[in-house]
């Protein structure tokens, strides 16, 4: 049997509204999605604070759109202030939780060794673990862009081994959040191609099945193209999330990829 292509994997858009709004600003942008969601049911996603899950969760249910977290915690249970465990999450109704972000790694000081007891907590319990994975820019001027990549993955690779296509991974270029610089589609390509490889190389079997998401200065206007490449299976969107028109565009690039 060949590889599955891009096509044949499952698109995915997922939204990280990172700590951004309000109770109004939830509400009325989950409105815009419920509003011009039609067609994208198991595409798009979004992770709102952990405040809002419960409104998402009452708002999306039965229109197709999921929700997840933006973290999760390395612990089960017990005397952790401030954690939310998988758990809860799931009790939630979340499909998904993000672990590994950049900015978890980089403003506080999530390991490598943390983000996969967080995918094996998410796993447990029955949760999609969104793993993010990337350089800085000073690592990929340093040529270091697949060394860095490669210790990441290592990290995680013994927790996805047995965790079927149950998880996600997404690339996301620290020198693209946020910055409106965008990886281009070969680069993209470049580092998603490695990345499916490292996982299958550290025996994670589902690897080709896998949906790799991109992440980094996504908009309406490059989203087709990124989506277009053959390991690049949908988006983690942090600014252009935040706008519903702009979401569902990026999901309707995802869903109608070739
Ligand atoms: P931007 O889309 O704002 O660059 O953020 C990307 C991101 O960090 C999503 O998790």
């Amino acid at each position: 049997m060949s590889a599955p292509t891009g096509a044949q994997r499952t698109a995915l858009v997922l939204g990280n509204w990172k700590m951004n709004g309000d109770a109004a600003s939830a509400e009325a942008l989950l409105a815009g999605l419920v509003a011009g969601c039609h067609g994208l049911s198991g595409v798009a996603g979004v992770c709102p604070p952990y405040p809002y899950l419960g409104l998402a969760a009452s708002r999306l249910a039965g229109t197709g759109v999921g929700w997840g977290a933006q973290d999760v915690s390395a612990f089960e249970d017990g005397a952790y202030t401030g954690e939310v465990s998988a758990r809860m999450l799931a009790d939630l109704g979340c499909t998904w939780t993000l672990v590994g972000h950049s900015e978890r790694r980089t403003l506080f000081g999530d390991t490598d060794a943390e983000v996969a007891r967080k995918a094996a907590r998410a796993l447990a319990a029955g949760l999609v673990p969104v793993v993010c994975v990337g350089e800085t820019l000073a690592e990929r001027e340093a040529g270091s862009t697949e060394a860095v990549l490669a210790r990441q993955i290592d990290a995680v690779c013994p927790v996805l081994r047995d965790a079927g296509e149950r998880c996600v991974l997404a690339y996301e270029p620290v020198w693209a959040i946020g910055t409106g610089l965008t990886a281009s589609p070969a680069q993209a390509q470049a580092a998603h191609a490695f990345i499916r490889a490292r996982l299958a190389a550290g025996g994670v079997a589902a690897a080709p099945r896998l949906s790799l998401l991109y992440g980094g200065s996504v908009k309406p206007s490059n989203a087709v193209e990124l989506f277009g490449q053959p390991d690049v299976d949908g988006g983690l969107i942090g600014g252009a999330s935040l706008v519903a028109a702009d979401f569902l565009s990026i999901c309707r690039a995802a869903a109608g990829r070739s």
